[in-house]
């Protein structure tokens, strides 16, 4: 009778086992399938002048797919490096949003959208800042949509970029940005993402994307 109770209970056990590993193994599978951007639609919005950050921009692209869109003035900044600077150094300075000529029909439909810039003066690009203001503010169409920053600067990092896109967004769910060093239009270095260094940003894209559970 002992061993008759033993073995029901030994079968009990084996079903219960097989049950449990059957669940957590659904559970994986609808957790994979939630976190893919398939059912996502994405934004890609970037400002670049010299094209690092475009590069950047095309490369997350090719991971995630979606839209591309490049941020355009309505009055764009000189050709001139020296007088962009001073004219940027301005904008900063007064919190001066300069007019977009790039209008988003629509933008509510997407679901992911990554923001790309350069850093200037050590601040988020006044173009970027319009457009943020202009969508992401209490309210806007960006209002409970995920936003994605990456930047590209001339070796003195992010400045203050990834926090005031934080702070424009207040009602977003903003997370952790993609950074790398791009040229110094100052020292005559244009566009440096390419070729092996566009190979390696390429790795570190890929293992950002994971890492945030894009890809
Ligand atoms: C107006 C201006 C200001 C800049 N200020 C900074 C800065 O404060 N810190 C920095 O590391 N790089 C600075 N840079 C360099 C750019 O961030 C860098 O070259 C970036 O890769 C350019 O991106 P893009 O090719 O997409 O335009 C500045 C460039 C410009 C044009």
């Amino acid at each position: 009778m002992k061993l008759l109770t033993l073995t029901t209970h030994l079968i009990l056990l084996v079903f219960l086992l097989i049950g449990a590993c059957s669940s957590s193994q659904s559970d994986a599978i609808y957790s994979t399938a939630d976190s893919t951007s398939a059912a996502q639609k994405v934004l890609i919005v970037y400002l670049s002048r010299t094209n690092n950050t475009k590069a950047i921009a095309e490369l997350i692209h090719k991971q995630v797919g979606g839209t591309m869109v490049a941020l355009e003035l309505e009055k764009p900044y000189p050709e001139n490096y020296q007088a962009t600077v001073q004219q940027v150094a301005k904008e900063n300075e007064t919190g001066y949003l300069p007019p977009l000529k790039t209008k988003i029909d629509n933008i509510q439909q997407y679901d992911l959208v990554f923001v790309g810039f350069p850093t200037w003066g050590m601040q988020l690009p006044p173009p970027m800042k319009s457009f943020l203001h202009q969508y992401a503010r209490n309210g806007g169409p960006l209002n409970g949509k995920t936003v994605i920053p990456f930047n590209t600067n001339g070796g003195y990092g992010i400045g203050s970029t990834f926090q005031t896109v934080k702070e424009l967004c207040p009602a977003s769910n903003v997370l952790e940005g993609f950074t790398m060093r791009g040229g110094s239009e100052r020292d005559g270095q244009l566009l440096v993402i390419q070729a092996e260094k566009a190979t390696e940003a390429e790795t570190a894209v890929k293992s950002w994307l994971k890492k945030l559970k894009v890809l």
